[in-house]
């Protein structure tokens, strides 16, 4: 089997300086809730993107991928959003990203780097997140930026807004910087305070299937950014900031003072905020296996009052726990992506063959199913 340190030696002839990675992840729970300044509980999976770097002596940088034939080349002295399109936006956007948050890249040297992932492409696992956070750790130590993971974070996220267009929240990136082994990230969106939750999967013997619908969505165009412009229009109508300042009690209220839909929008906001502190009390007090209800609930959340859900997602929820999982529910932006089912390891064959069946007959897509693994977030691997 070639390394990736082999490959990059083939490619550019010289051994990299070292290797460095980062997880896709799965929102546990708390959708739609970062960009309005809520809370979220994802975690960093065992689905990983690699980043082989070389230290150049000039100011380029040359950009390989084992997954796209071509090589991109851009120069530091002219790091520009403009320029930016394809996968390669996502790596030189967190070079851009990084300086505009103040990184003095004057002096940066240039850098070979060829990417390798196993994170699947628009399964809803952030791909996306897994490519800017390997590249941002190897950025901060190559460069010296002397960033610690939650400013990188940031800075994956203005590079995804900026570079990509997408006017996503600091979930995925939180979730790929700062995951361990066995733990979800509790992140308040508001603050940006976060802390690791203990899960104790395998300790109760549970797994988390994925089930990738197959049906790709795209975050820079369409009803990703329709929704987020429903929420601001709710929190503008209701004289609010962000919908983190609506809580329960002001429903009723909210109901009175908006359309249906947009209260529909916002109702969900709100009830999952309060589902995700609910998540870290059931998990703390009760462990895993309390939490069923909580994803349930929330599956219904997004499909009734967000409407982000689709027939193969709702279809394979409600099969998963209608043949025994703990709970299910779709996982990140929607609109196709994944949806995870909290399932008893016993029965995780079991299931997955039920929502396939389920699928089949009523002349859905295939999904794919595997289970994911609570693991460390981005690091250097060599
Ligand atoms: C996508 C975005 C995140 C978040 C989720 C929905 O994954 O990138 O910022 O908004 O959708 O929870």
């Amino acid at each position: 089997m070639t390394t990736l340190s082999q490959a990059f030696e083939a490619a550019y002839g010289y051994a990299p300086t070292g290797v460095w990675s980062a997880p896709g992840r799965v929102n546990l729970i708390g959708e739609h809730t970062d960009y309005n300044n809520g809370y979220v509980l994802p975690f960093a999976i065992d689905r990983r993107t690699w980043a082989a770097v070389g230290v150049r002596e000039d100011r380029t940088i040359r950009l390989r991928s084992t997954f796209a034939d071509a090589e991109v080349t851009a120069s530091l002295d002219d790091l520009s959003l403009d320029g930016m399109s394809g996968w390669s936006a996502y790596v030189l956007g967190v070079a851009w990203a990084a300086a505009d948050a103040g990184a003095d890249l004057s002096a940066a040297a240039g850098l070979d780097i060829l990417i390798d992932s196993d994170v699947p492409v628009g399964a809803g696992l952030s791909s996306s997140a897994a490519l800017e956070c390997a590249v941002g750790v190897a950025f901060n130590e190559l460069w010296g930026l002397g960033l610690d993971k939650l400013a990188l974070a940031r800075i994956g996220r203005v590079a995804e807004n900026k570079a990509v267009g997408a006017p996503t929240g600091l979930l995925d990136q939180a979730a790929s910087m700062l995951g361990e082994a066995d733990h979800v990230v509790f992140l308040d969106c508001d603050t940006e305070q976060a802390h690791p939750v203990a899960l104790h999967l395998a300790q109760e013997n549970l797994q988390i299937l994925v089930m990738n619908s197959n049906v790709e969505h795209e975050h820079a165009t369409g009803g990703y950014g329709e929704r987020f412009a429903s929420c601001a229009k709710g929190a503008q109508e209701l004289g609010v900031a962000t919908l983190r300042e609506v809580t329960a009690d002001g429903l009723a209220d909210a109901q009175a003072r908006l359309d249906d839909v947009t209260y529909r929008r916002v109702r969900h906001v709100v009830t999952e905020n309060q589902r995700v502190l609910d998540t870290v009390a059931t998990l703390d007090a009760d462990g895993p296996r309390a939490i069923g209800d909580l994803l349930n609930a929330s599956q219904v959340s997004m499909r009734d009052d967000f409407e982000i859900t689709v027939p193969e997602i709702d279809l394979a929820c409600d099969t998963a726990v209608a043949h025994g999982a703990i709970g299910a529910r779709m996982t990140g932006g929607g609109f196709g992506g994944s949806s995870i089912a909290l399932v008893p390891a016993e029965r995780a064959e079991s299931i997955a063959s039920a929502v396939r069946d389920a699928l089949s007959a009523a002349g859905l897509r295939e999904p794919s199913i595997f289970t994911v693994v609570p693991s460390q977030g981005a690091r250097r691997d060599s």
